[in-house]
């Protein structure tokens, strides 16, 4: 039997029989698709197979990483916006790890899953609930996994935290806050002054990207495992942050003064099916420093968690010895999850705390050995609607917005 007999033989275990290596493509090796190009060359579990980018100086420097690092020439695909397609033709690649600008993800994954092919995708999964539908059925449809890259859900810090809930250490859940708070104002724009994909999105209302912060809540909830979204409502400020930035960056008379946003802080309130309140926030267009471009905060009924600008802190009813908060560094020791365990040191601070190697390094055992997808579909959609539904419910004046059940489908 062939490699490629195997899998397909036994779809849920990528070829685990013949290889111990998982064969990728990398589509999009921009910033972020090379940053987890020079993780995944570091995990022996990820054979980088093919890679492909519109530009072709992206793909040959791609190629040249993969040469240095694996002795090895993965086949080079670049030139237009169809042209990843051929890799999904390819009986040498296994799976696709999708790190473009965040409209192509859905298209990209639905192709690839039709095409048998497992998925890693960068976030956000889709930009539409109508997208994070045809995800969720191309995944069901496909004997290819789909898995989603939330690498916020592997800070050790959220799987510690992960841990704990499960033992019950917080009691009964009621209310969590998260967002996602970045000056990301300098990738609005290119060097030369025009809009980015980024830019290009400016006008759109709501929370743009949902994920990092709402997706190790999720978890901690238990949202797909007992708990789901029910409705969203969402309302922003008004924008003010990027003018101030384009007023010094290129004049007070340039042409980019006339470029516009929706507003700089979105705020929405996410009701679950167990009565619990979310509350999110998003602002990439104020100044402020940002130790941590992200903040996690749990309350439950014996006791409450924070993690904002990187300190994490504590209280627990049973535990505390005064009402107080306590440094969370002792319990990460004692409840630190299995994975981050087994990978002391792996990951160290390459890339968001460690997690982005982990992660890599997880999604490939996953794989390997036909385990369910560690982030998965459901939550990948029902995580990136929050994209559209915030943004319909801003232009309705705050109204809330019901989730789809994408379990339902
Ligand atoms: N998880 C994280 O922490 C994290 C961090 C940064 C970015 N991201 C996500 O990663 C994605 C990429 O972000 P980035 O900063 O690397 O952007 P980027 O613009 O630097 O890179 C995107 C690359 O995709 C290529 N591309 C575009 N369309 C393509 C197509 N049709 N076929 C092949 N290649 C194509 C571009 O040429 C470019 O090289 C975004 O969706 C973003 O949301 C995630």
């Amino acid at each position: 039997m062939t490699r490629r007999e195997v899998l397909l033989a036994a779809p849920w275990a990528v070829a685990a029989a013949a290889s111990s290596s998982v064969r990728f493509g990398w589509i999009g090796v921009g910033n972020r698709g090379t940053s987890l190009l020079n993780l995944g060359l570091r995990i022996p579990a990820i054979d980088v197979a093919a890679v492909c980018d519109l530009d072709p100086a992206r793909a040959a420097a791609a190629v040249d990483r993969v040469q240095t690092a694996r002795n090895r020439k993965p086949a080079s695909i670049s030139g237009g916006a169809d042209e990843f397609k051929r890799m999904l033709d390819s009986k040498d690649v296994d799976a696709v790890l999708i790190a473009t600008p965040m409209h192509e993800h859905a298209r990209m994954a639905v192709a690839a899953l039709d095409a048998g092919k497992h998925v890693v995708s960068e976030v956000p999964a889709a930009l539409t609930v109508e997208e994070c539908w045809q995800l969720v059925r191309a995944a069901k449809r496909s004997r290819a996994k789909y898995i989603f890259a939330e690498n916020v859900c592997y800070y050790q810090s959220n799987m510690a935290v992960l841990n704990m809930v499960k033992q019950g250490l917080f009691g009964e859940l009621t209310y969590a806050e998260c967002g996602y708070v970045h000056d990301t104002r300098n990738l609005q724009f290119t060097p030369d002054g025009k809009l980015t994909w980024r830019g290009e999105k400016l006008n759109q209302p709501g929370n743009r990207y949902p994920t990092h912060a709402i997706g190790p809540i999720s978890q901690w909830l238990g949202i797909h495992r007992g708990d789901r979204f029910v409705s969203i409502s969402s309302q922003s400020s008004r924008a003010g942050g990027l003018a101030e930035y384009t007023r010094r960056k290129f004049g007070a008379d340039s042409p980019q003064m006339k470029v516009t946003a929706a507003g700089d802080s979105n705020v929405s309130l996410i009701r679950t099916a167990q009565g619990r309140l979310i509350e999110l926030r998003y602002d990439v267009l104020s100044p402020r420093p940002h130790p941590s471009t992200t903040y996690h905060n749990l309350q439950g009924t014996l006791g409450s968690y924070r993690d904002e600008e990187r300190r994490q802190e504590i209280w627990l009813d049973k535990r505390s010895a005064k009402v107080a908060w306590e440094p969370f560094e002792p319990f990460i020791s004692e409840f630190d999850h299995p994975l981050w365990k087994q990978n002391k040191g792996g990951g160290g601070e390459a890339m968001h705390r460690g997690a982005d190697q982990l992660m890599l390094a997880d999604f490939a055992s996953s794989l390997l050995e036909g385990r369910d997808s560690p982030v998965n579909v459901y939550d990948a959609a029902a995580w990136s609607a929050i994209i559209d539904l915030s943004a319909r419910s801003v232009v309705a004046g705050g109204a809330p917005q019901e989730f789809p059940d994408f379990s339902a489908a």
